[in-house]
């Protein structure tokens, strides 16, 4: 049987996406705005399991055969828990904007997972059963976005290791804006990598740097020293267009978000589209009025 409620955070990537999937380090901060999934039994346990979400527009049927990748993320999420394979109606609500590089899938696979496992699972069961989902979305997912869904915080991520729990020294002004432009993040992952193979005496040194960023990041978090953190959010979308997974509507965005007072700006997750994240300056009102068509988002991260 499922366990009746379910939830995950969202997540936005701080420093280090895509450079993540090589080994190198990440910091991303979990969000308020996640997911709650809730499970009821059906009528005749023989039906078989619908998801339903309305603010995705999501209603599916989990078949075996399904084509749908939401379906088979969720098939291979049960599989792995050995949870149910027909019989349950499940429910979400959410605040998190889907397909836009805020963990929505990690999100909705943690939650799944939840719902087996119950609330006294394990951090890594769960994060486990996500990553068995995630594989579904891109063939080699870092395990960032799953860990910081299942966890929340801030944390210091590198695949394969236990994240580190970071504090900021001051809270983090964060603001997220969707570029209302979709895009795959296997595509994505798949155009840093093709780059990497090109040219790897370049490109490797690239994402090294995007490391580099990562940890003086953390260091600037850690002090409360929100303006060389801005200039690491400068530096970190130029090093992200040099792995060619930014594009020219993100890169006006970030010189528009500079220019409203911004102390520096960048793409999160896996680019080309997704969101933009700022840093906000003395007067955050100004980054709403720049963008006055696409809802910024603001999260303010404080130490937990
Ligand atoms: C996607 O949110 C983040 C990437 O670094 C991919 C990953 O970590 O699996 C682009």
């Amino acid at each position: 049987p499922l366990h009746p409620r379910a939830e995950a955070h969202g997540k936005v990537i701080v420093l280090g996406e895509h450079a993540v999937v090589y080994g190198y380090p990440a910091v991303a901060a979990g969000l308020p705005q996640g997911i709650v999934l809730e499970a009821s039994p059906r009528s005749d346990p023989r039906l078989p399991i619908t998801l339903t979400i309305p603010a995705w527009d999501l209603d599916l049927e989990l078949h075996p055969g399904s084509d749908h990748p939401v379906a088979r993320a969720c098939l291979e999420v049960l599989a792995h828990c050995d949870g149910p394979v027909t019989g349950w109606a499940i429910r979400g609500s959410s605040a998190l904007p889907p397909r836009a590089g805020l963990g929505s899938s990690a999100a909705l696979t943690v939650a799944l997972a939840r719902l087996v496992y119950g609330p006294g699972a394990s951090l890594d069961d769960v994060v486990a059963a996500s990553l068995a989902g995630e594989r579904v979305f891109h063939g080699e997912p870092s395990g960032l976005d799953s860990r910081v869904a299942a966890q929340g915080g801030v944390l210091r991520y590198v695949r394969g290791e236990p994240p580190r729990q970071i504090r900021p020294g001051a809270p983090l002004p964060l603001c997220i804006i969707p570029s209302g432009i979709p895009r795959s993040t296997a595509d994505q992952v798949a155009r840093c990598r093709s780059r990497l193979e090109h040219l790897p005496s370049v490109v490797r040194p690239v994402l090294i740097a995007v490391g580099q960023a990562v940890e003086s990041g953390i260091h600037a978090i850690e002090h409360g020293d929100l303006d060389t953190l801005g200039v690491l959010f400068d530096v970190a979308h130029g090093l992200l267009g040099a792995l060619d997974v930014s594009s020219p509507a993100l890169d006006r965005m970030a010189a528009d978000a500079r220019a409203a007072g911004a102390r520096g700006a960048k793409l999160t997750g896996a680019g080309c589209g997704g969101c933009l994240l700022a840093l906000a300056g003395d007067a955050p009102e100004s980054l709403t009025a720049a963008f006055p068509s696409l809802r910024p988002l603001f999260v303010e991260v404080a130490a937990s």
